[in-house]
Protein backbone atom coordinates (compact mmCIF):
# COMPACT_ATOMS: atom_id res chain seq x y z
CA UNK A 1 0.00 0.00 0.00
CA UNK A 2 1.04 3.62 -0.59
CA UNK A 3 2.67 5.77 2.40
CA UNK A 4 0.77 8.84 2.91
CA UNK A 5 2.75 11.74 1.59
CA UNK A 6 4.36 15.01 3.82
CA UNK A 7 5.09 18.14 1.05
CA UNK A 8 7.16 20.60 2.99
CA UNK A 9 7.94 22.41 -0.14
CA UNK A 10 5.55 25.17 0.60
CA UNK A 11 7.68 26.16 4.04
CA UNK A 12 11.21 26.89 1.37
CA UNK A 13 9.94 30.11 0.70
CA UNK A 14 10.10 30.84 4.87
CA UNK A 15 13.16 28.77 5.07
CA UNK A 16 15.67 27.56 3.01
CA UNK A 17 15.34 23.78 2.03
CA UNK A 18 19.34 23.72 3.11
CA UNK A 19 18.21 25.08 6.76
CA UNK A 20 15.78 21.95 7.07
CA UNK A 21 18.27 19.66 5.62
CA UNK A 22 20.61 20.99 8.21
CA UNK A 23 18.84 19.50 10.40
CA UNK A 24 18.97 15.85 9.40
CA UNK A 25 21.95 14.68 11.25
CA UNK A 26 19.97 15.91 14.46
CA UNK A 27 16.66 14.57 13.67
CA UNK A 28 18.55 11.01 12.55
CA UNK A 29 20.33 11.28 15.89
CA UNK A 30 17.28 11.66 17.73
CA UNK A 31 15.77 8.76 15.79
CA UNK A 32 18.78 6.54 17.22
CA UNK A 33 18.12 7.62 20.59
CA UNK A 34 14.37 6.72 20.49
CA UNK A 35 15.30 3.15 18.77
CA UNK A 36 18.39 2.55 21.10
CA UNK A 37 16.46 4.27 24.42
CA UNK A 38 18.94 6.31 25.56
CA UNK A 39 17.18 9.25 26.03
CA UNK A 40 15.34 11.40 28.22
CA UNK A 41 12.33 9.82 28.94
CA UNK A 42 13.12 6.19 27.80
CA UNK A 43 11.05 4.18 29.92
CA UNK A 44 8.29 5.97 28.03
CA UNK A 45 9.23 4.15 24.81
CA UNK A 46 6.39 1.06 24.57
CA UNK A 47 4.85 2.87 21.84
CA UNK A 48 7.99 2.84 19.62
CA UNK A 49 7.52 -0.72 18.66
CA UNK A 50 3.90 -1.47 19.63
CA UNK A 51 2.64 -1.75 16.06
CA UNK A 52 4.70 -4.38 15.04
CA UNK A 53 4.96 -6.71 18.16
CA UNK A 54 0.58 -6.89 18.97
CA UNK A 55 0.37 -10.31 18.94
CA UNK A 56 -2.12 -12.47 17.33
CA UNK A 57 -4.02 -13.25 20.62
CA UNK A 58 -4.23 -9.94 22.00
CA UNK A 59 -5.89 -8.40 19.34
CA UNK A 60 -8.27 -11.70 18.84
CA UNK A 61 -9.08 -10.91 22.74
CA UNK A 62 -9.89 -7.24 21.89
CA UNK A 63 -12.14 -8.13 18.83
CA UNK A 64 -13.84 -10.66 21.15
CA UNK A 65 -14.19 -8.64 24.03
CA UNK A 66 -15.85 -5.76 21.55
CA UNK A 67 -18.26 -8.39 19.93
CA UNK A 68 -19.22 -9.44 23.11
CA UNK A 69 -20.34 -5.77 24.07
CA UNK A 70 -21.53 -5.32 20.81
CA UNK A 71 -23.81 -8.06 20.72
CA UNK A 72 -24.97 -7.14 24.37
CA UNK A 73 -25.40 -3.24 24.38
CA UNK A 74 -27.01 -0.61 22.98
CA UNK A 75 -25.05 2.04 23.90
CA UNK A 76 -21.19 1.74 25.65
CA UNK A 77 -19.66 4.61 27.27
CA UNK A 78 -16.24 4.72 27.09
CA UNK A 79 -15.01 6.94 30.48
CA UNK A 80 -11.06 8.34 29.85
CA UNK A 81 -9.72 11.69 29.86
CA UNK A 82 -6.23 12.98 27.68
CA UNK A 83 -4.25 10.11 26.68
CA UNK A 84 -7.14 7.89 27.72
CA UNK A 85 -9.76 9.01 25.34
CA UNK A 86 -8.24 11.81 22.59
CA UNK A 87 -6.88 8.24 20.54
CA UNK A 88 -10.49 6.80 20.27
CA UNK A 89 -12.36 9.25 20.25
CA UNK A 90 -10.23 10.79 16.80
CA UNK A 91 -10.62 7.58 15.27
CA UNK A 92 -14.49 6.84 15.65
CA UNK A 93 -15.37 9.97 14.47
CA UNK A 94 -12.95 10.09 11.48
CA UNK A 95 -14.78 6.81 10.87
CA UNK A 96 -18.46 6.82 11.88
CA UNK A 97 -21.48 8.52 9.81
CA UNK A 98 -21.29 11.83 10.03
CA UNK A 99 -24.82 11.52 11.47
CA UNK A 100 -24.34 7.83 13.56
CA UNK A 101 -26.62 9.49 16.17
CA UNK A 102 -29.31 9.86 13.96
CA UNK A 103 -29.36 6.44 12.06
CA UNK A 104 -32.95 4.76 12.40
CA UNK A 105 -32.65 1.03 13.34
CA UNK A 106 -29.10 0.83 14.08
CA UNK A 107 -27.42 -2.77 14.37
CA UNK A 108 -23.87 -0.88 16.46
CA UNK A 109 -24.52 0.40 19.71
CA UNK A 110 -23.89 3.96 20.10
CA UNK A 111 -20.20 5.00 21.73
CA UNK A 112 -20.45 7.58 23.88
CA UNK A 113 -17.62 8.91 25.79
CA UNK A 114 -18.15 10.06 29.79
CA UNK A 115 -14.76 11.39 31.88
CA UNK A 116 -13.40 13.87 29.81
CA UNK A 117 -14.97 16.74 31.70
CA UNK A 118 -16.77 17.72 34.82
CA UNK A 119 -19.81 19.21 33.22
CA UNK A 120 -22.60 18.26 35.66
CA UNK A 121 -25.30 19.16 32.66
CA UNK A 122 -23.39 16.64 30.41
CA UNK A 123 -23.26 13.84 32.97
CA UNK A 124 -26.96 14.45 33.70
CA UNK A 125 -28.32 14.35 30.09
CA UNK A 126 -26.20 11.29 29.53
CA UNK A 127 -27.11 9.30 32.32
CA UNK A 128 -30.67 10.82 31.32
CA UNK A 129 -30.20 8.80 28.08
CA UNK A 130 -29.27 5.75 28.96
CA UNK A 131 -32.26 5.12 31.03
CA UNK A 132 -33.78 2.13 30.63
CA UNK A 133 -30.98 1.32 27.83
CA UNK A 134 -28.77 -1.64 28.30
CA UNK A 135 -25.35 0.07 28.05
CA UNK A 136 -21.93 -1.39 28.82
CA UNK A 137 -18.90 0.42 30.08
CA UNK A 138 -15.46 0.94 29.05
CA UNK A 139 -13.31 2.39 31.84
CA UNK A 140 -9.91 3.51 30.82
CA UNK A 141 -7.25 5.31 33.32
CA UNK A 142 -3.50 4.23 33.08
CA UNK A 143 -3.26 5.49 37.25
CA UNK A 144 -6.58 4.21 37.59
CA UNK A 145 -6.61 7.38 40.03
CA UNK A 146 -7.68 10.32 37.67
CA UNK A 147 -10.76 12.66 39.16
CA UNK A 148 -12.56 13.06 36.34
CA UNK A 149 -12.87 9.36 34.81
CA UNK A 150 -13.18 8.05 38.48
CA UNK A 151 -15.98 10.45 39.05
CA UNK A 152 -17.44 9.32 35.85
CA UNK A 153 -17.49 5.73 36.81
CA UNK A 154 -19.00 5.78 40.15
CA UNK A 155 -21.56 7.82 38.59
CA UNK A 156 -22.47 5.05 35.18
CA UNK A 157 -21.69 2.05 37.47
CA UNK A 158 -24.48 2.82 39.98
CA UNK A 159 -26.76 3.35 37.46
CA UNK A 160 -26.00 0.54 35.01
CA UNK A 161 -26.05 -1.81 38.68
CA UNK A 162 -29.35 -0.21 39.34
CA UNK A 163 -30.55 -0.91 36.05
CA UNK A 164 -29.46 -4.31 35.05
CA UNK A 165 -28.37 -5.91 38.50
CA UNK A 166 -25.00 -6.21 40.03
CA UNK A 167 -24.28 -9.47 38.66
CA UNK A 168 -25.33 -8.62 34.85
CA UNK A 169 -23.61 -5.53 35.05
CA UNK A 170 -20.43 -6.92 36.04
CA UNK A 171 -20.35 -8.69 32.67
CA UNK A 172 -20.86 -5.13 30.77
CA UNK A 173 -17.84 -3.76 32.56
CA UNK A 174 -14.34 -3.70 30.87
CA UNK A 175 -10.98 -2.18 33.09
CA UNK A 176 -8.34 -0.87 30.99
CA UNK A 177 -5.53 -0.07 33.27
CA UNK A 178 -2.35 -0.44 35.02
CA UNK A 179 -1.93 -4.27 35.70
CA UNK A 180 -1.41 -3.90 39.22
CA UNK A 181 -1.16 -0.21 40.49
CA UNK A 182 -4.21 2.39 41.11
CA UNK A 183 -7.20 2.46 42.63
CA UNK A 184 -9.31 0.60 38.96
CA UNK A 185 -7.18 -1.93 39.29
CA UNK A 186 -8.32 -2.75 43.13
CA UNK A 187 -11.71 -2.15 42.11
CA UNK A 188 -11.83 -4.33 39.23
CA UNK A 189 -9.77 -7.36 40.85
CA UNK A 190 -12.55 -7.04 43.47
CA UNK A 191 -15.76 -6.73 41.41
CA UNK A 192 -13.76 -10.01 38.82
CA UNK A 193 -14.26 -7.05 35.85
CA UNK A 194 -12.28 -8.29 32.14
CA UNK A 195 -9.46 -5.86 32.58
CA UNK A 196 -6.62 -4.79 29.48
CA UNK A 197 -3.42 -3.57 30.37
CA UNK A 198 -1.70 -0.71 29.89
CA UNK A 199 1.81 -1.19 29.82
CA UNK A 200 4.17 1.08 32.58
CA UNK A 201 5.88 1.97 29.13
CA UNK A 202 3.00 3.44 27.15
CA UNK A 203 2.21 6.85 28.33
CA UNK A 204 -1.35 8.24 27.43
CA UNK A 205 -1.03 10.11 24.53
CA UNK A 206 1.30 7.28 23.04
CA UNK A 207 -1.67 4.75 23.63
CA UNK A 208 -3.95 4.83 21.02
CA UNK A 209 -2.56 1.73 20.21
CA UNK A 210 -3.10 -0.16 22.91
CA UNK A 211 -6.29 -1.68 24.59
CA UNK A 212 -7.10 2.30 25.27
CA UNK A 213 -7.52 2.99 21.59
CA UNK A 214 -8.06 -0.50 20.07
CA UNK A 215 -11.29 -1.44 22.16
CA UNK A 216 -13.40 1.11 21.82
CA UNK A 217 -12.29 1.79 18.30
CA UNK A 218 -13.30 -2.57 17.92
CA UNK A 219 -16.40 -1.52 19.67
CA UNK A 220 -17.31 1.08 16.95
CA UNK A 221 -17.18 -1.76 14.25
CA UNK A 222 -14.08 -0.59 12.68
CA UNK A 223 -10.94 -3.01 11.59
CA UNK A 224 -8.27 -2.51 14.15
CA UNK A 225 -6.12 -5.18 11.97
CA UNK A 226 -6.07 -2.35 9.51
CA UNK A 227 -5.51 0.37 11.59
CA UNK A 228 -2.54 -1.91 13.40
CA UNK A 229 -1.08 -3.02 10.24
CA UNK A 230 -1.20 1.13 8.55
CA UNK A 231 0.67 2.00 11.68
CA UNK A 232 3.13 -1.16 11.17
CA UNK A 233 3.71 0.12 8.10
CA UNK A 234 4.56 3.54 9.11
CA UNK A 235 6.79 2.14 11.83
CA UNK A 236 8.72 0.52 9.13
CA UNK A 237 8.65 3.36 7.08
CA UNK A 238 10.27 6.02 9.74
CA UNK A 239 12.84 3.90 11.34
CA UNK A 240 16.52 3.98 11.65
CA UNK A 241 17.37 2.59 8.51
CA UNK A 242 15.32 4.99 6.19
CA UNK A 243 17.44 7.93 5.00
CA UNK A 244 16.22 11.38 6.16
CA UNK A 245 15.27 11.96 2.43
CA UNK A 246 13.22 8.96 2.69
CA UNK A 247 11.43 9.20 6.02
CA UNK A 248 8.12 11.67 6.55
CA UNK A 249 8.50 11.81 10.33
CA UNK A 250 12.47 13.01 9.95
CA UNK A 251 11.50 15.57 7.60
CA UNK A 252 8.26 16.63 9.33
CA UNK A 253 10.21 17.06 13.05
CA UNK A 254 13.21 18.80 10.92
CA UNK A 255 11.19 21.19 9.32
CA UNK A 256 8.66 21.84 12.49
CA UNK A 257 11.87 22.64 14.40
CA UNK A 258 13.43 24.84 11.43
CA UNK A 259 10.22 26.79 11.04
CA UNK A 260 9.92 27.33 15.19
CA UNK A 261 13.76 28.39 15.52
CA UNK A 262 12.68 31.08 12.53
CA UNK A 263 10.20 32.85 14.57
CA UNK A 264 7.11 30.68 13.66
CA UNK A 265 6.13 29.44 17.31
CA UNK A 266 2.39 28.39 16.88
CA UNK A 267 1.58 25.20 14.32
CA UNK A 268 -2.38 25.19 13.09
CA UNK A 269 -3.30 21.62 12.37
CA UNK A 270 -6.06 22.61 9.18
CA UNK A 271 -8.32 19.78 7.85
CA UNK A 272 -11.03 19.71 5.08
CA UNK A 273 -12.85 17.30 5.83
CA UNK A 274 -14.93 17.47 9.54
CA UNK A 275 -14.83 14.04 10.20
CA UNK A 276 -10.82 14.54 11.25
CA UNK A 277 -11.89 17.85 13.98
CA UNK A 278 -11.47 14.74 16.69
CA UNK A 279 -7.90 13.95 14.90
CA UNK A 280 -6.49 17.41 15.54
CA UNK A 281 -7.46 17.74 19.40
CA UNK A 282 -5.55 14.01 19.55
CA UNK A 283 -2.51 15.26 17.90
CA UNK A 284 -2.48 19.03 20.03
CA UNK A 285 -2.64 16.79 22.74
CA UNK A 286 0.24 14.58 21.53
CA UNK A 287 2.16 17.85 20.91
CA UNK A 288 1.56 20.13 23.20
CA UNK A 289 2.29 17.57 26.10
CA UNK A 290 5.59 16.65 24.74
CA UNK A 291 6.86 19.51 23.43
CA UNK A 292 5.57 22.73 25.77
CA UNK A 293 7.77 22.45 28.80
CA UNK A 294 11.02 24.18 30.20
CA UNK A 295 9.43 27.48 28.25
CA UNK A 296 9.94 25.81 25.14
CA UNK A 297 7.65 24.39 22.21
CA UNK A 298 5.63 25.34 19.36
CA UNK A 299 1.74 26.05 20.29
CA UNK A 300 -0.28 23.44 18.45
CA UNK A 301 -3.75 24.38 17.55
CA UNK A 302 -5.78 23.50 14.82
CA UNK A 303 -8.74 24.63 12.81
CA UNK A 304 -11.79 22.71 10.56
CA UNK A 305 -11.64 24.23 7.06
CA UNK A 306 -13.58 25.40 4.95
CA UNK A 307 -15.74 26.22 8.32
CA UNK A 308 -13.34 27.85 9.94
CA UNK A 309 -12.24 30.25 6.88
CA UNK A 310 -15.25 32.29 8.12
CA UNK A 311 -13.94 32.97 11.32
CA UNK A 312 -10.10 32.03 11.93
CA UNK A 313 -9.51 32.47 8.22
CA UNK A 314 -8.76 36.50 9.32
CA UNK A 315 -6.50 35.61 11.62
CA UNK A 316 -4.35 33.47 9.60
CA UNK A 317 -4.52 35.57 6.20
CA UNK A 318 -3.58 38.54 7.94
CA UNK A 319 -2.31 38.43 11.60
CA UNK A 320 0.84 38.35 13.47
CA UNK A 321 3.14 35.98 11.01
CA UNK A 322 4.25 33.94 14.01
CA UNK A 323 1.83 31.01 12.57
CA UNK A 324 2.59 27.79 10.02
CA UNK A 325 -0.18 25.40 9.14
CA UNK A 326 0.14 21.78 8.19
CA UNK A 327 -2.54 20.23 6.38
CA UNK A 328 -4.00 17.03 6.30
CA UNK A 329 -5.61 16.55 3.22
CA UNK A 330 -7.39 13.60 1.89
CA UNK A 331 -7.29 12.69 -1.60
CA UNK A 332 -10.26 10.72 -2.18
CA UNK A 333 -13.73 10.54 -0.14
CA UNK A 334 -15.17 7.37 0.57
CA UNK A 335 -18.38 8.80 -1.13
CA UNK A 336 -19.59 10.94 -4.75
CA UNK A 337 -21.81 13.39 -4.69
CA UNK A 338 -22.15 15.82 -8.08
CA UNK A 339 -23.53 19.23 -7.96
CA UNK A 340 -27.10 19.14 -10.43
CA UNK A 341 -28.12 21.44 -13.08
CA UNK A 342 -30.84 24.06 -12.21
CA UNK A 343 -32.41 25.95 -15.21
CA UNK A 344 -33.46 28.86 -13.02
CA UNK A 345 -29.21 29.13 -12.01
CA UNK A 346 -30.67 31.77 -9.53
CA UNK A 347 -28.05 31.34 -7.05
CA UNK A 348 -25.29 31.63 -10.36
CA UNK A 349 -24.00 27.65 -9.66
CA UNK A 350 -24.18 26.36 -12.98
CA UNK A 351 -20.54 26.38 -13.89
CA UNK A 352 -20.63 23.34 -10.92
CA UNK A 353 -22.90 21.40 -12.37
CA UNK A 354 -21.36 17.96 -13.05
CA UNK A 355 -18.48 18.80 -10.55
CA UNK A 356 -18.22 17.01 -7.52
CA UNK A 357 -18.34 18.36 -4.08
CA UNK A 358 -15.14 17.39 -3.44
CA UNK A 359 -13.47 18.84 -6.25
CA UNK A 360 -15.15 22.57 -5.01
CA UNK A 361 -13.44 21.15 -1.81
CA UNK A 362 -10.31 20.72 -3.48
CA UNK A 363 -10.05 23.94 -5.38
CA UNK A 364 -10.87 25.64 -1.76
CA UNK A 365 -8.08 23.42 -0.19
CA UNK A 366 -5.71 25.03 -3.14
CA UNK A 367 -6.87 28.48 -3.08
CA UNK A 368 -6.48 28.78 0.69
CA UNK A 369 -3.07 27.21 0.68
CA UNK A 370 -1.98 29.72 -2.12
CA UNK A 371 -3.44 32.52 -0.14
CA UNK A 372 -1.88 31.58 3.08
CA UNK A 373 1.63 31.00 1.73
CA UNK A 374 0.96 34.92 -0.24
CA UNK A 375 0.04 36.13 3.38
CA UNK A 376 3.26 34.44 4.91
CA UNK A 377 2.14 31.64 6.51
CA UNK A 378 4.53 28.33 5.48
CA UNK A 379 2.41 25.28 4.80
CA UNK A 380 2.80 21.83 5.00
CA UNK A 381 0.76 19.20 3.74
CA UNK A 382 -0.15 15.31 4.63
CA UNK A 383 -1.92 13.88 2.28
CA UNK A 384 -4.00 10.44 2.97
CA UNK A 385 -5.21 8.63 -0.15
CA UNK A 386 -8.29 7.93 1.61
CA UNK A 387 -9.83 8.04 4.99
CA UNK A 388 -9.97 4.00 6.43
CA UNK A 389 -8.21 2.63 9.22
CA UNK A 390 -5.08 1.33 7.52
CA UNK A 391 -4.50 4.91 6.15
CA UNK A 392 -5.47 6.34 9.74
CA UNK A 393 -2.85 4.04 10.97
CA UNK A 394 -0.07 5.46 9.54
CA UNK A 395 -0.91 8.94 10.06
CA UNK A 396 -1.08 8.08 13.93
CA UNK A 397 2.35 6.49 13.82
CA UNK A 398 3.91 8.97 11.64
CA UNK A 399 2.76 12.06 14.21
CA UNK A 400 4.20 9.94 16.96
CA UNK A 401 7.31 9.05 16.23
CA UNK A 402 7.83 12.60 14.39
CA UNK A 403 6.93 13.56 17.98
CA UNK A 404 9.06 12.16 19.67
CA UNK A 405 11.82 12.98 17.44
CA UNK A 406 10.81 16.61 17.51
CA UNK A 407 10.62 16.76 20.91
CA UNK A 408 14.71 15.17 21.56
CA UNK A 409 15.69 18.03 18.90
CA UNK A 410 14.12 20.78 20.29
CA UNK A 411 15.85 19.36 23.87
CA UNK A 412 12.80 18.26 26.06
CA UNK A 413 11.83 15.25 27.61
CA UNK A 414 8.41 14.60 25.48
CA UNK A 415 7.24 11.69 26.97
CA UNK A 416 6.82 13.66 30.76
CA UNK A 417 4.08 16.05 31.47
CA UNK A 418 4.76 17.79 34.90
CA UNK A 419 3.04 20.89 34.28
CA UNK A 420 -0.72 19.02 34.26
CA UNK A 421 -0.16 18.51 37.77
CA UNK A 422 -0.54 22.08 39.01
CA UNK A 423 -4.22 22.46 38.22
CA UNK A 424 -5.03 19.15 40.46
CA UNK A 425 -3.29 20.22 43.10
CA UNK A 426 -4.98 23.27 43.59
CA UNK A 427 -8.67 21.51 43.25
CA UNK A 428 -8.07 19.12 45.60
CA UNK A 429 -7.23 21.85 48.07
CA UNK A 430 -9.76 23.86 47.31
CA UNK A 431 -12.21 20.57 47.75
CA UNK A 432 -10.59 19.46 50.92
CA UNK A 433 -9.02 16.35 49.84
CA UNK A 434 -7.42 14.51 52.59
CA UNK A 435 -3.81 15.06 52.80
CA UNK A 436 -4.36 18.47 51.55
CA UNK A 437 -5.18 20.34 54.35
CA UNK A 438 -1.84 23.00 54.27
CA UNK A 439 -2.02 23.50 50.73
CA UNK A 440 -5.75 24.24 51.54
CA UNK A 441 -4.94 26.61 54.06
CA UNK A 442 -2.80 28.43 51.70
CA UNK A 443 -4.98 28.73 48.67
CA UNK A 444 -8.22 29.32 50.61
CA UNK A 445 -5.71 32.59 51.63
CA UNK A 446 -5.34 33.88 48.53
CA UNK A 447 -8.90 34.14 47.84
O1 LIG B 1 -1.07 11.75 28.20
C1 LIG B 1 -1.26 11.64 29.39
O2 LIG B 1 -0.48 11.06 30.14
C2 LIG B 1 -2.52 12.20 30.02
O3 LIG B 1 -3.30 12.90 29.12
C3 LIG B 1 -3.34 11.06 30.58
O4 LIG B 1 -3.66 10.17 29.57
C4 LIG B 1 -4.62 11.57 31.24
O5 LIG B 1 -4.30 12.49 32.24
C5 LIG B 1 -5.40 10.42 31.84
O6 LIG B 1 -4.63 9.71 32.75
P1 LIG B 1 -5.06 8.30 33.26
O7 LIG B 1 -5.10 7.37 32.12
O8 LIG B 1 -4.02 7.93 34.28
O9 LIG B 1 -6.43 8.45 33.88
Amino acid sequence: MEPIKLSIDKAFGFVPEEAVAAYAPQVESANRTLEDGTGRGNDFLGWLHLPTSISEAHLADIEQTARTLREQCQAVVVIGIGGSYLGAKAVNEALANSFDWLVAERRDPIVLYAGQNIGEDYRYELQELLKGKKFGIICISKSGTTTEPALAFRLLKDQLEAQQGKEAARQLIVCITDKARGALRTLATQEGYKTFVIEDNIGGRFSVLSPVGLLPIAVAGHDVRRLVQGAADMERATGTDVPFADNPAARYAAVRNALYHSGKKIEILVNFHPKLHYVSEWWKQLYGESEGKDGKGIFPASVDFTTDLHSMGQWIQDGERTIFETVISVREPNHTKVFPHDDANLDGLNFLAGKRVDEVNKMAELGTMLAHVDGGVPNLKVELPRLDEYYLGQLIYFFERACGMSGYVLGVNPFDQPGVEAYKKNMFALLDKPGYEEASRAIKARL
